[in-house]
């Protein structure tokens, strides 16, 4: 008899990228148990959509990670709790250190303290800043540009020196941006307040909103406004579990780009979103906001060599019409 998968922490995994995250692990055959504050993670839809226990706290609290781990046989923990709003991070950086960094640092404590060494961790491209190159490869040069962006680099740095110092494994997965939902429609994004291009757009779609902005229509590129690189949210969620299987078979600590390999410009994202919904969708078009670079793409190519990952969902289409289904379902319309 094959010996029983081990338990996943997932930290954030009521949250939107965390939730698809238990949903494939649970589907591959993994018990998980998630610990959430619930601040922007969501209840219901654990309860509902998922098998998990639901822890509801904080990875800032030392004598609750004790007690998960020593009540549960964890085999590696992934890692999403964050806060995640870059403008708001500049407005408040103690918090986003606090949280993001101090957080992470209590939770690798915990983890050492109970002999668990494999963690998969939700890095971001933001961590590139202004890119030199496009698509961007994993060794291009870190500058970032927020505290949001800066507190992800900061545990990427902790990271590497506790493998060095301590042999604890993990994988960073740099994502690009998140977009989409579960195609079965179970669950999807509902930031608040939402920043997120594809949402916001839907949501106007729904007439939760006037407009659409368009921040910049004068970029060098094709159409002279911003590309971006959309991926889908169930397809960061089977390279989590790839990313975790990769760790529990002894991989080796490594960071990855999670991106599409194409771009799509803020245009053809209204112009799908108007054709698949059928909807009008008012656009206003607004000065650059300062910060923005014209292209960010990320290469994929170690993502496909390391662990075998091909995203299922590259096309706008798809990750427009999953999004779209779950937008309607959440907010009536
Ligand atoms: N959404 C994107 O496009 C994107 C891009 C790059 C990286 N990321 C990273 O992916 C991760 C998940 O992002 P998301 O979009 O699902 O955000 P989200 O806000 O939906 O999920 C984060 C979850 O973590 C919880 N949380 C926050 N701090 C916590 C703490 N200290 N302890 C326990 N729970 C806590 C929140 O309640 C929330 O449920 C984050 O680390 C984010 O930085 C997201």
């Amino acid at each position: 008899m094959s010996s029983p998968q081990p338990t996943i922490l997932v930290t954030g995994g009521a949250g939107y990228i965390g939730s698809h995250g238990v949903l494939a692990l649970e589907a591959a055959g993994y018990p998980v148990v998630i610990l959430d504050t619930l601040e922007y993670g969501h209840r219901e839809l654990v309860e509902q959509h998922l098998q998990a226990q639901l822890i509801v706290g904080s990875t800032t609290d030392r004598a609750l990670l004790d007690e998960i781990f020593q009540a549960h046989n964890i085999g590696a923990v992934m890692h999403f709790a964050a806060y995640i709003a870059v403008g708001e991070s500049v407005q408040k950086p103690a918090e986003y250190y606090h949280n993001n960094v101090v957080g992470t640092l209590t939770l690798l404590e915990a983890m050492l303290a109970a002999d668990v060494k494999r963690l998969v961790f939700s890095s971001t491209c933001a961590i590139y800043g202004p890119p030199k190159t496009v698509p961007i490869p994993e060794d291009h040069p870190q500058n970032p540009i927020s505290p949001y962006a800066t507190s992800k680099l900061m545990v990427e740095h902790m990271l590497r020196d506790f493998d060095a110092a301590y042999g604890l494994k993990a994988v960073a997965f740099r994502y690009f941006n998140a977009a989409g939902a579960d195609p079965q429609g179970r669950l999807g994004e509902d930031h608040h307040p939402e920043t997120h291009l594809i949402p916001l757009v839907l949501l106007t779609a729904l007439g939760k909103r006037q407009s659409i902005a368009i921040f910049g229509t004068d970029y060098d590129t094709p159409d002279g406004t911003c590309i971006r690189d959309y991926v889908h949210v169930s397809d960061l969620a089977s390279a989590h579990v790839k990313g975790v299987d990769y760790l529990l078979a002894g991989g080796d600590s490594t960071f990855i780009n999670l991106g599409n390999g194409n771009g799509f410009s803020v245009r053809e994202v209204i112009d799908t979103a108007r054709r698949m919904t059928g909807r009008e969708i008012p656009a206003v078009e607004c000065d650059r906001r300062p910060g923005d670079p014209p292209s960010l793409v990320g290469s994929s190519d170690r993502a496909r060599d390391l662990l075998g990952w091909e995203p299922a969902y590259p096309d706008l289409d798809s990750i427009i019409a999953h999004a779209w289904r779950w937008h309607r379902e959440r907010h009536g319309g």
